[in-house]
């Protein structure tokens, strides 16, 4: 069969289709196919099979990845900046993106090694006056006003680039393309020329990419997967904390986290995150508690709030913030039937200190008790942390890690751990008391034991006997 002359790409999804449709037969988007000449039969074709050199794994040389100059970013990249690799950074307009690589660039270029940040975005001058605000120096870092893909990789390869900055894919046009920059097909294009470009030569790529409203690098998920890394760089609207997320890593782990703060000078990591979410009042209010999570390989403290307040009319809101509101739903029915704790007159409102999300069930525990500790209006020691998941019987069950997030805990300065039963740990750890539950009942009895208050709220069921099992 003749070949079609012509392709309809999907503006959303990048697939090709060989007739014209209203809606894309692959992603299902309406109105989204664009015409464009198919490659010439032959055009792309194979060149005659060379068999390429085959490589013994263990003979492999270990890239000399190059330090970035933040030692959180190097971790997240899974221990710096690979040579040839193309990572792409996607976030939202402002939050930091440009800084954190000229920073990066910087940093690089001050080894004495050739650097290009090509722009589309700001003109030279906007991004010298950027540098010199963050006191950076300039030392071999060149930086070039350009949006022609060719002129910028015709630079880059004429200076022998360690490393190239794209600010940003959305802005390049190739011209062996005719469609506008930004569009699917140009990033696309542009995206694996910039692949095929820096595997070729050594030089490092980072491109930097826009995100939608719902949180995707705009264009294509093609992009993802023609490079080797993704980072996310997000903050809650208003903080002044970054963080940067691998969600693809072709050099390291993925969902390693690192943190920073933007400053006057530009973006500082932040070495002990803890730190962060823990800025707690200086008096324990009832509502709050800590829980210890894990983000990105390793445990996190972060403050957990409850405020329960008598409902004033229709139906009580369960609202969550960083948490799930359908797992929440969840624990007030465990609450109310196996924890003794009625909140249906009241609204319910929880929330994870510092606009972290966190995404694990082992918040489900302390989340039981700082509703119990709102409801009562008695506080939690301010000295004491917590996680589990809850199960829908009342039952405390496990979580990954327990032993690893006590020993956090500890180092944080906490003295009392209310933690799942198969979680206590086998060593007793310095310094830190552990109360091993099994029932959601038995953990509020531990922590709110000594309450006078608790005779405002009904006497707790007697505890069930676990049934036995087999
Ligand atoms: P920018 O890197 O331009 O964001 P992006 O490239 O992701 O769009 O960062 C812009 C914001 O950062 C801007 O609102 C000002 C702020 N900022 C600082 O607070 N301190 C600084 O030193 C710099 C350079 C920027
Ligand atoms: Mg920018």
């Amino acid at each position: 069969m003749a070949r079609s002359s012509t392709v309809f790409i999907c503006s959303a999804c990048g697939g090709e289709t060989l007739k014209w449709q209203g809606q894309c037969p692959l992603c299902g988007e309406w109105n989204v196919l664009e015409r464009r000449e198919a490659p010439k039969a032959g055009a792309g074709a194979v060149p005659a099979a060379v068999p390429a050199a085959a490589l013994a794994l263990d003979s492999a040389p270990e890239p000399a990845r190059a330090p970035s100059g933040q030692a959180e970013l190097d971790r997240v990249l899974g221990g710096g900046i690979v040579p040839g690799s193309v990572t792409l950074l996607g976030g939202d307009p402002g939050i930091g993106k440009s800084t954190l690589l000229l920073q990066v660039a910087a940093h690089v270029a001050a080894g004495g090694r050739p650097v290009l940040y090509a722009s589309g975005e700001e003109s030279a001058s906007q991004v010298a006056l950027r540098a010199r605000r963050l006191g950076l120096t300039a030392g071999t870092l060149e930086v070039l006003p350009e949006t022609h893909l060719q002129a910028v990789l015709a630079r880059a390869a004429g200076r022998q680039a360690a490393l190239l900055v794209l600010d940003s894919i959305q802005t390049v046009r190739s011209g062996e393309m005719d469609s506008s920059a930004g569009a699917v097909s140009q990033l696309r294009e542009c995206t694996a020329q910039l692949v095929r470009f820096a595997k070729s030569t050594g030089t490092a790529v980072v491109l930097i990419g826009h995100v939608t409203k719902d949180g995707a690098i705009a264009g294509p998920r093609v992009l993802e997967h023609l490079v080797d890394t993704v980072l996310y760089f997000e903050s809650e609207a208003g903080s002044r904390f970054r963080i940067v997320r691998a969600t693809k890593n072709r050099f390291g782990a993925v969902n390693e986290l690192a943190f920073f703060a933007m400053t006057g000078t530009g973006l500082k990591e932040v070495r002990n995150p803890s730190a962060i979410f823990l800025a707690r009042a200086a008096q324990p209010a009832a509502g709050s508690i800590v829980t210890v999570t894990r983000e990105g390989g390793r445990p996190l403290l972060i403050e957990l709030q409850a405020l329960v307040d008598r409902m004033r009319f229709g139906a009580p809101r369960r609202i969550a913030q960083g948490l799930d509101a359908n797992r929440l739903a969840m624990l007030l029915a465990v609450l109310s039937r196996h924890g003794a704790v009625s909140l249906q007159e009241y609204d319910v409102f929880v929330n994870a200190v510092g606009g972290v999300r966190i995404d694990e069930t082992g918040w489900d525990l302390p989340v039981v008790i700082a509703l119990a500790s709102s409801l009562r209006d008695r506080a939690v020691p301010d000295s004491l942390v917590s996680f589990g998941e809850v199960g829908l019987t009342g039952e405390v069950r496990p979580v990954a890690y327990g032993e690893e997030r006590l020993q956090e805990a500890a180092k944080q300065g906490f003295r009392l751990a209310v933690v799942p039963r198969d979680n206590a740990p086998r060593k007793p750890i310095e310094g830190l008391g552990v109360i091993a539950v099994s029932r959601v009942i038995d953990a509020l009895s531990a922590v709110f034991s000594d309450s006078p208050a608790s005779r405002a709220v009904p006497p707790p069921a007697p505890p069930k006997s676990a049934p036995a099992r087999s």
